[in-house]
């Protein structure tokens, strides 16, 4: 197995199977400090670089607190408009990073261009981490998912998983990447207009990735043993912000899991995840079925972060 010390974590296209092993077992050994909220000195002498120019709840703040449960340091910014690469300067990621490698000893970039933590990673002599680049991919949540989804069943292999929702989305492109590492098989449900590309669908096919394009959840969701969501009411990921502007439209029922099609339809122990923030594609009340797995995707996504942070800057091999 390659070594994690240095790396960046741009992609899921080319991680292989025992390295996901190798960072569950990382997040398992260090899950106690989040559990017992205690913060450890693991990274004591480390600093974090958060550099976002797209909005975010969950994975930039996941990170820093993970950062902060390991006993880091963090310095950053969320909003792309207060730095000069978002003003008149429109300040390129080479020169950007040129400064922030010296800011910090890794770096986690979300950003609307797609390859653009690729792009960092060129010119930053620290480890950069995607933390969602444009439609490309998002690798930390997916690891997340994966590990959730390990942990609570207890396998990868022999599952097969419904991906619902906008096929363009990096996270349905970071979750196909993985599964040509694992036995699982994939059902995908999404609008026509927002259906995996053929490129991606030629590259799925070169790595053997078994999937099967299907019009509705409920045709498959009586198979499913994980049901993985996002919206098909989406801003465009392609901007660094998108405002609401006016009404918004509703999902078709297509594209949507509610409470009534998993009693009537879904597998007794399928789990439901969504990378989050949802619309109207998965209402309120299936968070109180035994389905629901979100929730537990926070605590795990701190968890996820500490272990690939630890993992990049050699606290643990
Ligand atoms: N899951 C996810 O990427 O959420 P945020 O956009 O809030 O980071």
């Amino acid at each position: 197995m390659r070594s994690f010390l240095g790396r960046d974590i741009l992609s899921l296209r080319d991680f292989e199977r025992a390295e996901y092993f190798r960072v569950f077992q990382v997040a398992d050994d260090l899950a106690p400090y989040a559990r017992n909220r205690r913060n450890g000195e693991l990274l004591k002498h480390k600093t974090l670089v958060t550099a976002f120019y797209q909005p975010s709840t969950r994975t930039r703040l996941a990170t820093e607190a993970a950062m902060h449960r390991l006993g880091g340091r963090v310095v950053g910014f969320s909003d792309v408009k207060m730095t000069r690469a978002g003003d008149f300067y429109q300040e390129s990621i080479k020169d950007t990073v040129h400064m922030l490698e010296y800011y910090g000893d890794v770096i986690a970039m979300r950003h609307f261009q797609q390859g653009a933590p690729a792009e960092a990673a060129r010119w930053a002599s620290v480890p950069v981490i995607n933390c969602g680049d444009g439609w490309g991919e998002h690798p930390t949540q997916v690891l997340t998912d994966l590990y959730t989804t390990w942990k609570e069943l207890g396998t990868l292999d022999g599952l097969k998983v419904l991906l619902v929702g906008d096929m363009r989305m990096r996270t349905m492109h970071s979750i196909l990447y993985a599964m040509s590492q694992f036995d699982m098989e994939a059902f995908v449900v999404s609008p026509p207009e927002m259906s995996l590309l053929p490129e991606f669908k030629a590259e799925l096919d070169a790595r053997s990735v078994r999937y099967r394009e299907v019009p509705a959840a409920a045709d498959v969701v009586g198979e499913a043993d994980v049901i993985y969501m996002e919206p098909v009411v989406q801003p465009d990921y392609t901007k660094s912000r998108d405002e609401r502007a006016g009404e918004v439209g509703q999902t078709p029922g297509a594209y949507r899991i509610t409470r009534e099609l998993l009693r009537d339809k879904g597998k007794r122990g399928a789990i439901v995840l969504h990378s989050l923030p949802r619309m109207d594609e998965l209402p309120l009340d299936v968070d109180t079925t035994r389905h629901a797995r979100y929730w537990i995707e926070a605590f795990n996504g701190v968890v996820m972060r500490m272990a690939l942070l630890a993992l990049v800057l050699g606290a643990v091999e």
